[in-house]
């Protein structure tokens, strides 16, 4: 029998959100337009993420509207059509880049488009950005979430920078589970989300820009409203005012999620996630199941992808131990569904107890479906990493 408190959402975002991040959505709201109490609030939020993201000299923004809208502002103030944007394109949202791109008028070049399970080798990436040497723009993945693989990004950034071209990154899942060094890395524009690490729910999302790409912005000239940075910088920067209604509510529950981070303590967050990390593989490892990515270096330490067995239907297996057991696993996308599935270990769901329930289901369902597994072994994996 499964009961309503067989609630375990083990997905790679959004995430489980802490009792205390939900009770912050249950603070009094006023008008954020007009309180100037919320604008501390929100200034508080934009240097916790400075200090979380190593960006004391950028430019933080957050923004109301998920991830996505994130990524499409990236392009959106920095591509005019006909600019050539090299895309590194070893994954879903790797190759995603490459549509927005198209969207603004740009011309995409797709790098590592065929090594979707390993991080995009340097080697490759120098020779691209010298083929294309009129590219003004890169893209890249820091963690691909579909595959859960991990790019290497203080490589890639400083390979980049040496042709001098801006590198924008999507670091939607890794960011507040992978250290990011925004300045010291060289990174130029940088998006994340609040609900896959952080914790935080589905609403917000967080950009982060070198100063001295305004003048790129500027050259670039978007005209429209609500993707707009100009607008975000005259404005709030400019004015103290938004450019429009802030969602409070979510703006305190990140501020909420940040103040947790940063209360365990950065290099004890980023550990726990190796370690969720290492338990994963560990565990599959005992349950003779194949990780996606090809190596744990270039797997990410906020989630797993697992490649489906032959002969399982990984969707059925994941309703099965959804219906029967309330764990929430998650298929993938693009090329990857049905191949390949996930167990998402971001912010509290990097835990020992956490990644015991995960492959305690996953293994329990396999048996239910005939596959001869031990989830006493799986269990004990995990322990060992963690003790
Ligand atoms: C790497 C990456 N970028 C962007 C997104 C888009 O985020 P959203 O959930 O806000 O659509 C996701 C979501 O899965 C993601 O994993």
């Amino acid at each position: 029998m499964r009961f309503y408190t067989d609630r375990f959402i083990l997905s790679p975002g959004p995430t489980e959100i802490p009792y205390r991040v939900r009770l912050a959505m249950a603070r009094e709201t006023t008008n954020p337009d007009l309180d100037p109490d919320f604008l501390r609030v929100y200034e508080g939020v934009r240097g916790k993420l400075r200090r979380l993201l190593e960006a004391g000299r950028s430019d933080v923004y957050v923004m109301a509207g998920e991830a996505i809208l994130g990524l499409e502002a990236a392009i959106a103030n920095l591509v005019r059509p006909g600019d050539r944007v090299v895309v590194v394109a070893n994954g879903v949202f790797g190759e995603g880049f490459a549509d927005i791109v198209r969207m603004y008028g740009g011309e995409p070049l797709l790098v590592a488009s065929e090594s979707w399970r390993r991080s995009v080798s340097l080697e490759e990436l120098d020779r691209a950005l010298e083929k294309f040497r009129d590219a003004s723009l890169a893209t890249l993945v820091h963690c691909d979430t579909p595959s859960a693989l991990l790019n290497d990004l203080m490589g890639v950034a400083k390979t980049v920078k040496s042709y001098g071209v801006p590198l924008i990154v999507d670091a939607v899942s890794s960011v507040g589970g992978v250290p990011v060094d925004f300045d010291g890395w060289g990174v130029d524009l940088l998006i994340g989300g609040s609900q896959k690490v952080l914790n935080a729910p589905t609403g917000l999302t967080i950009v982060v820009l070198r100063r001295d790409l305004w003048d790129r912005i500027e050259r670039v000239g978007y005209r429209g409203l609500y993707l707009n940075l100009k607008l975000w910088r005259d404005m709030l920067d400019g004015k103290g005012v938004f450019p429009y209604t802030m969602a409070d509510t979510l703006v305190y529950a990140l501020d909420e999620a940040l103040n947790i981070v940063f209360e365990e303590g950065l290099e004890n967050v980023y550990r726990r996630h190796r370690l969720a990390r290492e338990a994963s593989w560990r565990a599959l490892e005992a349950l003779g199941l194949e990780s996606y990515p090809e190596s744990l270096e270039h797997s990410s330490p906020t989630v797993t992808a697992i490649t489906a067995p032959r002969g399982v239907d990984e969707g059925r297996l994941r309703e099965h131990i959804w219906l029967k057991f309330g764990v929430m696993l998650a298929g993938s996308w693009g090329r990857l569904e049905g191949k390949v599935f996930r167990v998402g270990h971001m912010g509290v769901q990097a835990s020992r107890t956490h990644l015991i329930i995960a492959y305690t289901a996953l293994a329990r369902g396999l048996k239910d479906l005939g596959y001869e597994v031990s989830e006493g072994k799986a269990i004990e994996a995990v322990e060992e990493t963690f003790k």
